[in-house]
């Protein structure tokens, strides 16, 4: 059985043995609470057997336990410059290190699905041939996790210089080119091709290409990620105002479209 009490208490135990002083290490255990629940209202809103529901919440409350180590390790959450997938430490954690096993003690049947959504939860893709069941908790947690991603650059605007920063991305008013045809034509595009301070900023807005679920557009047209995402860039960079009327046309199209 999924003790979602007893999870939520191991995991704060598990996030005082980390240095909480650190800002960001802060932000993120936040982070991982609010996409917790997100996870809950998505998995609530598909109906789901209340087993499945708590299932799709803990995965909410482990999919980022590997960046503890990730930034005891590398000092950094830049899965790509710290080199460390931090999605595969929190397996590693869980699986190899054998932690799951103060999170859930006596339910081995859920493992290979928490294992493939949280190995899942931050790729540019689902991986091929996972089952329909294993598909759906994948789409869960990308969709809480994105949602989040959302309402932090939202909420926490004042940061967002600085968030950048720690990615490893300087203010500029740089977009690389085919990173905006991408967006215009409805596309994610890989973080490799991603060279500047903006490919990073709005390459978030591009997540809702990638959104499944039709209570995640809902939150996301309540909650105005789109005009609040683009409102405080154009404060940073209003050089770029006009293009960043156009990609807001065309993303609140979309999310009116999916509604
Ligand atoms: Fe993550």
């Amino acid at each position: 059985m999924i003790d979602l009490e007893r999870a939520e208490k191991v995991f704060e135990d598990y996030s005082n043995n980390y240095d909480r002083n650190n800002l960001m290490m802060e932000r993120k255990i936040e982070h991982t609470y609010r996409v917790k629940d997100n996870s809950n209202i998505i998995a609530r809103s598909l109906n789901l057997i209340e087993e499945e529901t708590n299932l799709a919440t803990l995965i909410g409350l482990l999919h980022d336990i590997g960046r503890f180590e990730q930034q005891r390790l590398a000092h950094g959450y830049n899965d790509l410059k710290t080199g460390i997938d931090h999605a595969k430490m929190g397996v590693k954690v869980l699986f190899d290190d054998k932690k799951i096993l103060d999170f859930l003690p006596d339910t081995r049947k859920y493992d290979k699905i928490i294992q493939i959504a949280i190995e899942n939860h931050n790729k540019f893709k689902i991986e091929e041939n996972l089952s329909e069941e294993e598909i759906k908790f994948c789409k869960i947690i990308r969709d809480a996790d994105k949602l989040d991603i959302l309402e932090i650059f939202v909420t926490n605007s004042e940061d967002i210089e600085a968030i950048g920063k720690n990615n490893g991305y300087a203010l500029s008013k740089d977009i690389t080119e085919e990173f905006l045809d991408a967006l215009f034509r409805g596309k994610q595009i890989d973080r490799k091709y991603q060279n500047y301070f903006l490919d990073w900023y709005l390459n978030t807005l591009t997540f809702l290409f990638d959104i499944n679920y039709p209570k995640s557009f809902e939150i996301i047209k309540n909650k105005k990620y789109v005009d609040g995402t683009l409102d405080r860039i154009e404060n940073l960079v209003p050089e770029d105002k006009e293009i960043f009327e156009k990609i807001r046309a065309y993303m609140n199209k979309y999310v009116t479209d999916r509604l």
